[in-house]
């Protein structure tokens, strides 16, 4: 990968300019410097390497040289995406599944921004805001995604299992097309955000549907509950004890199942 054949790629899609990078800290990070620069709607900074990937709760995020997919797409928020910011991680979860069903293979989407591959994690989802005092100013769509095993870190240093997208497929990938049909998704999905089919979407991939999860909360509040469905806002709805019906909200969030 280099700007050259990434340009050559994405030729086609109406994205805004395009930073391609070898190396860099965190694409998320650089993402949130050029969107307070004056980043347009759609600008996308590709890396083949990242040394301080971020993943969410500010947990690590490998993308060794040559082995992922590492993206951040800056949206400057249409008015539905200002209303549900938080429907962006679904945006992109529904475009990256779509794009891997397309492959032969069958993602899930662990709620609310993991995708899943055989139950094990494929993929992360980090979306950013910047702000100016109450004004959302852009949103940050931060992907990556194990293309090779060699993106997946020590399994001792996981909470969830990892596995790769060559590992599910057991054949070589071409990152540049996967990367292509994941935007060309998101740009088709896009206007569907707050209408309700992109949540329909969304919950149509979720994982451990029916079955008993345990979802603690950032304030480190837990619940268990069997796992219905997404709410017409995009938050999870379990069914707790006593058929008590319980809503999760968006929001930093650890969800597993109860094996
Ligand atoms: C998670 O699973 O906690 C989210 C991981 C998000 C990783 C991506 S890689 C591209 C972008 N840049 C970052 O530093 N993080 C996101």
């Amino acid at each position: 990968m280099d700007a050259h054949t990434l340009q050559a790629a994405l030729k086609d899609l109406p994205l805004g300019p395009l930073r391609f990078y070898e190396t860099i800290g965190s694409t998320n990070d650089e993402a949130l410097a050029w969107a307070t620069d004056g980043a347009p709607d759609l600008a996308l900074i590709v890396a083949d390497e990242q040394t301080r990937g971020r993943g969410r709760m500010n947990r690590r995020w490998f993308t060794p040289r040559g082995t992922a997919l590492a993206f951040s797409l800056i949206l400057r928020p249409t008015p539905a995406e200002r209303a549900h910011p938080a429907e962006t991680t679904g945006l992109l979860a529904v475009s990256l599944a779509e794009s891997l069903l397309r492959r032969g293979l069958t993602p899930l989407v662990k709620w609310p921004n993991d995708v899943l591959l055989h139950g094990r994690k494929v993929a992360g989802i980090l979306v950013e805001a910047a702000w100016t005092g109450e004004r959302l100013d852009a949103l940050v769509l931060g992907l990556g995604v194990n293309v090779t095993q060699g993106a997946a870190p020590p399994p001792e240093t996981l909470l969830f299992p990892a596995i790769s997208v060559e590992e599910a497929l057991g054949a070589p990938l071409e990152r540049l097309p996967l990367l292509h049909d994941i935007l060309a998704a998101l740009l088709k999905w896009r206007p569907h955000v707050g209408t309700g089919a992109l949540i329909k979407a969304w919950d149509e991939s979720l994982a451990f549907r029916g079955q008993q999860v345990w979802v603690e909360s950032g304030s480190g509040a837990a619940t268990t509950g069997v796992l219905l469905r997404l709410g017409p806002d995009g938050s999870l709805l379990l069914r707790g004890e006593e058929g008590k019906s319980i809503a999760i909200r968006f929001g930093e969030v650890h969800l597993r199942p109860l094996a």
